[in-house]
């Protein structure tokens, strides 16, 4: 959570550091700031709101109106023009896109922040778990706190160890010795051309350019500028000037400088001809599931490929744990399904944030895969830390090869081909990791149980194809969805493989449209839910139809449920296959998706339901791509 951004060097600071902003509002959308240093102070500007209102704030400084209506003001007035000054000359500053975790989202609590001289401005990202009592020192001490936020403590504390020391690396030191928790920091000195850094379990990097240094939360960010990247590691701090970059660990020993050559990344992400980017990602998930069968799939006679890398034998393997939030939990609940049914290997799956910190019995038969598209996410990471020191094996699936979790598990990682998702609830990167769910609980079958699953492979490579035939029922769906905007509790229904795309309908309509929405297993709802049933409360079921007597069974039992809804006047819909014709006079709404398995049904009966929050959303007026209180990438538990 929180994106931080620095530049020091040769250009404009306020115009990298803005845009150095924009591509890290993923992680934070609900304040901005940037300062940056001139001549001998330190100038600063933040607003509560997206980047854009920032932007706006730095215009309007030069703007004659504002001039003329502060004239009464002589002070605004000539603040105003310092700050106009400073932001157009200044080549060395920090900034930061806030995701609020201590303090509403306001100017004031927005950073960077300040020591009570303005000698320093630092931005963080990250939790200082002890700021309380840290906090209640430096009161006792006289200090008085100006914002809400735990980041404040480390400015005072980090002011107040520069009056003692010689060097800023070793008051940096100093403060890190306090503050427990995680951060990454950058932080501007008057009267000095340099930024100081420093990290700990938040991500932190620093791009090397020619005469001039990028730093970002993220290596996106300065693949932007340069393509010679070096990652922080935990404890260690930096001291970056244009020319040079001098790394130490915690202890004040020098650190050995490492630069990765990546792949430098110049492309602007662009909405093409969609409106948003939600349904523009909604749109690229036939391609992204072509790609992905070409890769793992491309003979289905064949024994599935794309698992090479890992160094993982599943034939000693006993037990499969899942660890995973949001969307990439729903996703595990599908793989639990899948790999039970055909490697015959016992699966659990754990909210990550409670399987972080819990005493957990594993080891060495078994894994624990964390799944994360991000690859950044707090709780996934802790679980995936815990499992690992307590002995048992782990892997992980994640949409970037540059994460965390990544190097965390590595070489047991599966990266899903997705590309970058900017819209901040999950699409395509969902159902990629759904897909290789498939994949991988095919690849355990074959190699424990040598269980051939050609038909199922074939019928996978059918994917893309039915993909694309729902999305052209797009604006069908939209004409029976808008029906249902102004409704305020919505409840969704299935059972068996199905069941977890219930939750992720319920999760994808309540983030993007706010609406109440919870998903249930149909056999459930009779056990207490049903209690909330009325005309105020559309039930929406999955209920496909499977070739085997005992899917049928599901299909029938979704039905009976649905009609137990309909019977305390709920507005019933339905996603149904074409050729299910026993519905017409059950549902009010029946939502077609092309005929498909029962088995391979998730993927085809998410898109309808990615069509509804976004229909109902945009219906309603909210911001589609950034919904209020979320970030793409939680970097705190
Ligand atoms: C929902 C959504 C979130 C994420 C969750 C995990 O649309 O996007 O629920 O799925 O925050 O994120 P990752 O997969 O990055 O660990």
């Amino acid at each position: 959570m929180c994106g931080i951004v620095a530049y020091i060097g040769k250009n404009k600071a306020k115009d990298l550091l803005l845009d150095g902003l924009k591509s890290l509002e993923y992680r934070g959308y609900d304040s901005a700031g940037i300062a940056v240093l001139d001549d001998s102070k330190i100038e600063l500007i933040k607003s509560a709101g997206k980047i854009a209102k920032l932007e706006q704030k730095i215009a309007e400084l030069r703007s004659p109106a504002l001039v003329a209506d502060s004239a009464s003001s002589e002070f605004n007035s000539m603040l105003a023009e310092r700050l106009s000054k400073a932001f157009e000359t200044s080549s060395c500053g920090i900034g930061h896109t806030r995701w609020a975790t201590h303090g509403i989202a306001s100017d004031g609590n927005a950073h960077p922040h300040q020591d009570l001289e303005a000698d320093i401005a630092l931005v963080h990202n990250g939790i200082i778990k002890n700021y309380l009592s840290l906090k209640h020192e430096l009161e006792q001490d006289g200090i008085e706190f100006r914002t809400e936020t735990d980041t404040e403590v480390i400015a005072h504390l980090f002011s107040r160890a520069r009056q003692q020391t010689e060097s800023d690396l070793d008051a940096l030191r100093q403060v890190m010795a306090k503050v427990e928790g995680s951060y990454a920091l950058a932080i501007l000195v008057k009267d000095q051309q340099k930024i100081i850094l420093a990290k700990n379990q938040s991500p932190l990097v620093i791009g090397i350019g020619d005469g001039e240094h990028f730093v970002a939360s993220d290596s996106s960010t300065v693949l932007q500028y340069t393509n010679k990247v070096l990652k922080l590691k935990d404890l260690q701090v930096a001291e970056v000037t244009a020319g040079q970059v001098k790394l130490e660990d915690i202890n004040g020993n020098e650190s050995k400088i490492e630069v990765c050559h990546s792949v430098q990344n110049n492309s602007i992400l662009e909405k093409g001809p969609y409106k948003h980017f939600l349904v523009k990602e909604i749109n690229e998930q036939p391609a992204v599931t072509s790609l992905m069968l070409d890769q793992c799939l491309a003979n289905p006679a064949k024994p599935i490929s794309g698992f090479e890398q890992l160094d993982i034998d599943f034939s000693q393997i006993n037990r499969i744990v899942f660890v995973a939030c949001g969307s990439a939990y729903h996703a595990a609940l599908i793989g639990k399904y899948l790999i039970e049914l055909w490697a015959k290997v016992p699966v659990e799956v754990a909210i990550a944030s409670e399987y972080a910190s819990k005493q957990v019995l594993v080891g060495e038969s078994d894994l624990v895969l964390g799944i994360s598209q991000s690859g950044e996410t707090a709780d996934t990471l802790a679980a995936v830390t815990n499992a690992k020191q307590a002995g048992a094996k782990v892997m992980a699936i994640t949409n970037k090869s540059d994460s965390a979790i990544y190097d965390l598990v590595s070489p047991n990682a599966y990266v899903t081909p997705a590309g970058i998702e900017v819209s901040v609830a999950s699409t395509k990167a969902f159902t990629s990791q759904v897909l290789s769910l498939y994949f991988l609980a095919i690849k355990i079958a074959e190699d424990r149980l040598n269980a051939d699953l050609t038909e199922v492979k074939q019928a996978l490579r059918s994917l893309p194809l039915v993909i694309d035939q729902v999305i052209e029922r797009a604006e069908q769906y939209q004409n029976q969805f808008l029906k249902y905007s102004n409704y305020r509790d919505f409840l969704f229904l299935s059972r068996g493989v199905n069941y977890p795309i219930a939750l992720e309908g319920a999760l994808k309509l309540k983030e993007l449209s706010y609406i109440h929405a919870t998903g249930y297993p149909s056999g459930e709802m009779k056990h207490g839910p049903i209690a909330i049933l009325d005309q105020n409360v559309p039930v929406l079921s999955i209920a496909i139809d499977g070739p085997t007597k005992f899917e049928h069974g599901i299909y029938e039992r979704s039905l009976s449920n649905a009609e137990e809804a309909r019977a305390r006047k709920s507005p019933s819909l339905v996603i149904a296959c074409d050729d299910n014709n026993d519905l017409d006079g059950v549902f009010d709404e029946i939502i077609r998706i092309p005929n498909i398995d029962q088995l391979l049904s998730p993927i085809i009966a998410t898109i309808p339901l990615q069509f509804l929050a976004y229909y109902i959303a945009e219906d309603l007026g909210k911001d589609v791509d950034q919904p209020r209180n979320l970030a793409k990438s939680v970097t705190v538990e």
